[in-house]
């Protein structure tokens, strides 16, 4: 059976661990040649080699602009296209919006807003030379309604949402898709550093959660697939929101 991204080649950020991780490997068992990057080098070249096949690790900042051409470079160099950039890679910490200052507002945008930015404007080219391509941004539930403590992750998950659309806009022409996926509460260490496990244990924290649990990592990855390949050939500019239904039911 061919699988859904079967000649296409993906750039997964944030990808040593977590969805990131889990959407490489569900890229890569969809047959697209997957290169996961990261910060984390040790992690990242780990999880390559644990996905095996064709993906590749490659080591990137997403905050830092010369890095991103340097990837976007190899990786067209060495397969001769990049059909999907997956805006994965994220910070992510709570605190108080009174306690914010610029600079820490502007650290963590760094990477969350900045970091997507910067990947959008390094793979529209390659993308477009290829005949086109999909990216998608990775938001939250916290970019979708205002949770206490969530000021400066939740601003720049906000403003992500309005980046896939005016990308959306702009690149359709040249055949590029954009899209927004939307995680609500999944299990791993980002939802670990925020809510003590007991708690997350505890049913009466599902409350306001139809399907009452967390959701998987490779449950996000499915909806990623879906973007990613020509499955959503007529979606783009839109939302898809993984989050067991928490935030459909205000
Ligand atoms: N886990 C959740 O419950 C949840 C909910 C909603 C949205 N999200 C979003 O999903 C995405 C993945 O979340 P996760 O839980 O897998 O996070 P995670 O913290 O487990 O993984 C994030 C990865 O990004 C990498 N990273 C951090 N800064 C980087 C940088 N400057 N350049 C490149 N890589 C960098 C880290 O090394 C790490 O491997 C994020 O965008 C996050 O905001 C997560």
């Amino acid at each position: 059976m061919t699988g859904r991204l079967e000649g296409k080649v993906a750039l997964v950020t944030g990808a040593a661990q977590g969805h990131g991780l889990a959407e490489a490997r569900a890229f890569a068992a969809e047959g697209a040649i997957v290169v996961l990057a990261d910060v984390a080098v040790e992690a990242g070249a780990a999880a390559a080699a644990d996905i095996g096949g064709t993906a590749e690790f490659a080591a990137l900042d997403v905050s830092d602009e010369a890095a991103w051409r340097s990837v976007v470079d190899g990786i067209v160099a060495r397969h001769g296209r990049l059909d999907v950039l997956l805006n994965n890679a994220a910070r992510y910490r709570t605190g108080p919006l009174l306690d914010e200052s610029p600079q820490s507002l502007a650290r963590l945008a760094d990477v969350n807003l900045y970091g997507p930015f910067l990947g959008i404007q390094a793979v529209a080219k390659p993308m477009t030379a290829g005949g086109g391509g999909s990216i998608i941004n990775v938001s939250s539930t916290a970019g979708l309604t205002g949770y206490a403590g969530h000021g400066a992750y939740g601003l720049s998950k906000w403003a992500l949402r309005g980046l896939t659309r005016v990308a959306a806009v702009e690149l359709a022409p040249l055949g590029i898709r954009v899209t927004c996926l939307i995680p609500g509460a999944v299990a791993g260490p980002m939802l670990e550093s925020n809510v003590p496990p007991e708690v997350l244990a505890d049913p009466a924290h599902w409350a306001g959660t139809p399907l009452a649990r967390a959701g998987r990592p490779e449950e996000v990855a499915r909806a990623a697939v879906f973007l990613a390949s020509d499955d959503s050939s007529y979606v783009t500019a839109t939302e898809l929101v993984v989050d067991g239904g928490s935030t459909g039911t205000g």
